[in-house]
């Protein structure tokens, strides 16, 4: 069993007008609206990728139904806090004549030291339970910055590994704890290694002064220019696959389900890298954070191509 953390969920919802005018009045043309938020599309992918998945995190009263419907039809288990009042909403407006997407991102409502403690307990329990946690996004007002490093030396003490897809401090503090693997893009291992990495060179040695402090593997994801995985004593890189890309919205979290699924099930550092590539380039393949079909999805892994980096 993997369990993925959900600790900031969102409601997704994008309205398209036809031509935005900023300070002018911009009418709707059409609207959607998806229960959202990193965690959730990572129990969702890897349940595309037909994997046992809990999703554990906070939820609120008001908006819960739309969250537990879509978990439970994809077959994913969950276990919440719940919180008053609603999830907070993440607005994205599409500009259709111009093709240009302005996102508006609420940051949620603080969690109280009663509800964190809750989820503390969650995470425990799960971490008994679970071989694998995906710990990815960003966290509610109320947690603390080092809450990641927090739940991943709980989980270490279990026996439990973890992933970590998070920025900033989360990541630098989540380190400390050492993660079984991280999946930072280009921007984010910048930032946590302090200086400018302009090739595959660099992110390699950046990448290996992570592993001296413990992480076993650092997937970096570098968008339309692929993405490289590096272990103690290999790294390859994999060129990006040709793709019809529909989106690119929810790629990483879908090569963290591949890599999770993957190493979850034992296998090596090239085929755990080959089932993350294949899942982040299918879910290129359809719209927003649409799963992908069992076809995309092995199509794509036919289509992985990886060579070493030195
Ligand atoms: N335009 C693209 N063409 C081909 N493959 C892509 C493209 N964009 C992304 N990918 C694949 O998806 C992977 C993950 O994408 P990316 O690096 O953008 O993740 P990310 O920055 O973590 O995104 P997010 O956190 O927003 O989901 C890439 O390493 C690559 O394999
Ligand atoms: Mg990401």
């Amino acid at each position: 069993m993997i369990t993925a953390l959900s600790l900031n969920p969102s409601i997704d919802r994008t309205l398209t007008v036809p031509k935005f005018t900023y300070g002018g009045l911009n009418r709707v043309s059409s609207e959607k609206q998806d229960a959202g938020g990193k965690g959730i599309n990572v129990s969702l992918v890897l349940r595309a990728l037909n994997c046992d998945v809990c999703c554990a995190g906070f939820l609120h009263r008001e908006t819960s139904p739309i969250f537990a419907k879509k978990l439970s039809a994809a077959g994913a288990d969950y276990d919440f806090v719940f919180c008053p009042g609603a999830t907070r909403t993440n607005l994205k407006i599409l500009d259709a004549a111009a093709g240009i997407i302005t996102e508006i991102n609420q940051s949620g409502r603080p969690v109280s030291p009663e509800e964190l403690a809750q989820m503390t307990e969650i995470v425990r329990k799960h971490a008994q339970e679970s071989s694998m946690m995906v710990l990815s996004g960003s966290v509610p007002p109320g947690c603390p910055g080092d809450y990641y490093e927090q739940l991943i030396r709980l989980c270490r003490e279990a026996g439990c590994r973890c992933i970590l897809d998070a920025d900033g401090e989360k990541l630098a503090h989540g380190l400390k704890a050492a993660p079984f693997l991280i999946k930072p893009n280009r921007y984010e291992l910048e930032q946590l290694s302090g200086r400018s990495l302009k090739n595959r060179r660099e992110i390699l040695a950046a990448a290996r002064e992570i592993i001296s402090g413990g992480v076993s593997v650092v997937a970096v994801s570098l968008g339309a220019e692929g993405a490289m995985i590096v272990d103690k004593e290999n790294a390859l890189y994999a060129p990006p696959l040709p793709l019809q890309v529909n989106s690119t919205v929810g790629a990483g979290d879908s090569m963290v389900a591949g890599l999770a699924a993957a190493f979850d099930r034992g296998d090596s550092l090239e085929e755990a890298f080959r089932t993350g590539v294949a899942a982040a380039s299918a879910a290129c393949l359809t719209e927003g954070t649409q799963p992908f079909t069992p076809a995309q999805f092995e199509d794509c892994r036919r289509k992985v191509a990886m060579e070493y980096v030195r």
